[in-house]
């Protein structure tokens, strides 16, 4: 090979290097510096609102711009329109507004996502505050405190004042049930905070956390203390959660987030907005019972499972969860109902609820601390069977025996 063919190749050789390095360079640049926002595109309806917000409340507008909506032109009006007539339409500036969208509002572009979140148990939120619990938290704190404490989770019925401007005994609220001047149920801002509707904000644990905490349904603190919300916090920033499709094991592995295993899009399952569909048992009420169609459910979560875990671990973790609840039924549930069906047959107990002690106790057994399994033991054996003892000697022994 002479001299001049060498000389040829090493040029070639240098050029390809080169090239390629001027590649690498420009893709980790594209990836690393801020994302180009699409700009706003404001429209002649909502050029107004626009204009004058950015002086008056200027946090809205820029949140507004940041989002995708405003990037395809969907504005202030889109959401906020309103027609002369309609319960909650407020005469604002020349122009006919709602102070609250609803998800009638959204379910002319996102019909399916509202479809599946009237649904769920989320939009009917606000119907279990007449529930017993309630009776317990107005007997107990009084009703205005128990209705604003309720309703800042469960929803509030949203009340318009004569003009169309909000009653402030019901509004600012995003309770997940809120009942809405228009008749539809429930609230999106629950998860996607306005005005920047960001998938990213909804995806995260702490979205949730606002309302799943606490002694009574602690899932953010199970969440934060478990393998996955430990893995959360040490690699956020590989999550991916801005990504326009978030599909668990193709998108991102680190950890899932609540949104994972009860909403989010895996392999085999489209995103879903009832969060019901995921669940297989129901650990509100004192026995944990299968839901409806709890096998078809249970196979869903699996799949979920099965996108960074193998497919005995999966069954296995399902086999340790029954197993817990299985003994919680049979150790405390079933002989406190019972105990509690024979007092009523027996004419220990009156019909209204919460006039007896043993009532109170009872109801304490699985709320509160009592969901903590050796808070739930104590109450069981120091508290609540030596009321019914006092109340009918001799009955423990009848539901107890050989357990
Ligand atoms: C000339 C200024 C101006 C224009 C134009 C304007 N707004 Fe407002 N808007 C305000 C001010 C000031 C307030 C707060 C005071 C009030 O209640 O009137 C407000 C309040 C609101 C509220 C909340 C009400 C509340 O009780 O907090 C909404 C929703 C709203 N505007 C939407 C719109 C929409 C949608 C448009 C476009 C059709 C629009 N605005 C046009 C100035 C304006
Ligand atoms: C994608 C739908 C959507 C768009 C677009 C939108 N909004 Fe809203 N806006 C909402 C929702 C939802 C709420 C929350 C209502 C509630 O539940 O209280 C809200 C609340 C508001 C409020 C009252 C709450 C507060 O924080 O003061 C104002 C004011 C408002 N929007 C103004 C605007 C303006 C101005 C624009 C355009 C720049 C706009 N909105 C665009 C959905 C939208
Ligand atoms: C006039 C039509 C319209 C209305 C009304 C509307 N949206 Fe949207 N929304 C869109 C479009 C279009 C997109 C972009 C869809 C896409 O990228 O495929 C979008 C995207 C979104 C996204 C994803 C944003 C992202 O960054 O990927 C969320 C969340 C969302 N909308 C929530 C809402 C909520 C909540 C409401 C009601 C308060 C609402 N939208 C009302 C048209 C609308
Ligand atoms: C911090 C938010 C929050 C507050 C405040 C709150 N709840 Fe809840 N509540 C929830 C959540 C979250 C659930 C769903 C828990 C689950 O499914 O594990 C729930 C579930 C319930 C249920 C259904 C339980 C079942 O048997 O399925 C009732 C009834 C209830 N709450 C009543 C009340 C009442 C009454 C109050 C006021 C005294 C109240 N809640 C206050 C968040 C809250
Ligand atoms: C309980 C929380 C929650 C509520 C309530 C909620 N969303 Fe979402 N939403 C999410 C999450 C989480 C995602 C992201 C899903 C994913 O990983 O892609 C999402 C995604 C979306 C998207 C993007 C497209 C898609 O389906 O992934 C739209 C549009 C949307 N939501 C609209 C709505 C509307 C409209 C409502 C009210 C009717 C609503 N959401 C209520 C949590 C919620
Ligand atoms: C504004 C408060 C609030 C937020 C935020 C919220 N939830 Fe809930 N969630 C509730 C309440 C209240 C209930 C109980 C509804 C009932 O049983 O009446 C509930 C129930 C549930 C259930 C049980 C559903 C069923 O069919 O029994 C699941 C699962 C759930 N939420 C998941 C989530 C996830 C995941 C997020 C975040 C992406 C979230 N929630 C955000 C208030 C909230
Ligand atoms: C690794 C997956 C995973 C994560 C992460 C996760 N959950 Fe769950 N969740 C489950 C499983 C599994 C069940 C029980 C399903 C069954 O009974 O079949 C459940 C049950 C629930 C229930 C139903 C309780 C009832 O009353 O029946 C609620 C509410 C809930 N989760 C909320 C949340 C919230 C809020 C977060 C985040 C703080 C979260 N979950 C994180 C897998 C998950
Ligand atoms: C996005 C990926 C992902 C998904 C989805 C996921 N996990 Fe995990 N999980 C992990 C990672 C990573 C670990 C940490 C493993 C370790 O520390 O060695 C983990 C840990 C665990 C652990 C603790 C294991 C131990 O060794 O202590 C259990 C139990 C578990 N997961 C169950 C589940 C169940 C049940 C589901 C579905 C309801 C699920 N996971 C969904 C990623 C995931």
């Amino acid at each position: 090979m002479n001299l001049r063919v060498k000389q040829q190749i090493v040029i070639l050789i240098s050029l390809f290097f080169l090239g390629s390095l001027i590649t690498v360079g420009y893709i980790e640049s594209e990836r690393l510096l801020p994302k180009k926002k699409a700009k706003a595109v404001v429209t002649n309806k909502n050029l107004g609102c626009v204009k004058c917000h950015s002086e008056k409340s200027p946090g809205i507008v820029v949140q507004w711009k940041e989002s995708r909506h405003a990037a395809l032109g969907v504005g202030c009006m889109d959401c906020h329109q309103a027609k002369e007539g309609e319960p909650d339409t407020w005469d604002h500036e020349e122009s006919l507004v709602a102070i609250v969208p609803t998800p009638k509002d959204c379910a002319r572009c996102h019909e399916q996502q509202a479809k599946e979140f009237t649904a769920g148990a989320h939009a009917d939120a606000a119907k279990n505050i007449g529930r017993l619990d309630h009776f317990r938290g107005a007997a107990a704190e009084g009703s205005a405190p128990a209705a604003g404490g309720c309703q800042k989770c469960h929803g509030s019925a949203i009340k318009v004042l004569k003009g169309g401007q909000l009653d402030p005994a019901t509004w600012p609220n995003t309770g997940s049930g809120a009942i809405n001047p228009d008749g539809s149920k429930g609230s999106c801002s629950v998860c996607h905070s306005r005005h920047q509707f960001a998938p990213a904000q909804a995806r995260q644990s702490d979205t949730c956390g606002k309302c799943h905490l606490g002694a009574e349904h602690p899932q953010i603190e199970a969440y934060g203390e478990s393998k996955h919300g430990i893995l959360f916090r040490s690699r956020a920033a590989e999550m991916n959660l801005d990504s326009a499709e978030w599909i668990a094991g193709k998108d991102y592995t680190a950890a899932p987030t609540c949104a994972t295993c009860h909403m989010s899009q895996t392999k085999g399952q489209p995103v879903t907005h009832d969060v019901g569909q995921r669940i297989g048992r129901a650990l509100g009420p004192i026995t944990s019972i299968k839901r409806e169609g709890w096998e078809k459910k249970r196979k869903n979560m699996q799949s979920v499972c099965g996108a960074c875990h193998g497919p005995e671990f999966v069954k296995a973790a399902f086999v340790q969860y029954d197993a817990i609840l299985d003994r919680y039924n049979e150790k405390f549930a079933a002989p406190a109902e019972k105990i509690m069906a024979a007092l009523g047959k027996g004419g220990k107990l009156t019909k209204a609820p919460f006039d007896e002690k043993i009532e109170w106790t009872f109801f304490e057994l699985w709320h509160g601390n009592g969901r903590r399994p050796e808070e739930l033991a104590r109450r069981f054996v120091s508290n609540f069977i030596p009321e019914a003892e006092a109340l009918s000697p001799g009955i423990a022994a009848r539901f107890l025996k050989g357990k």
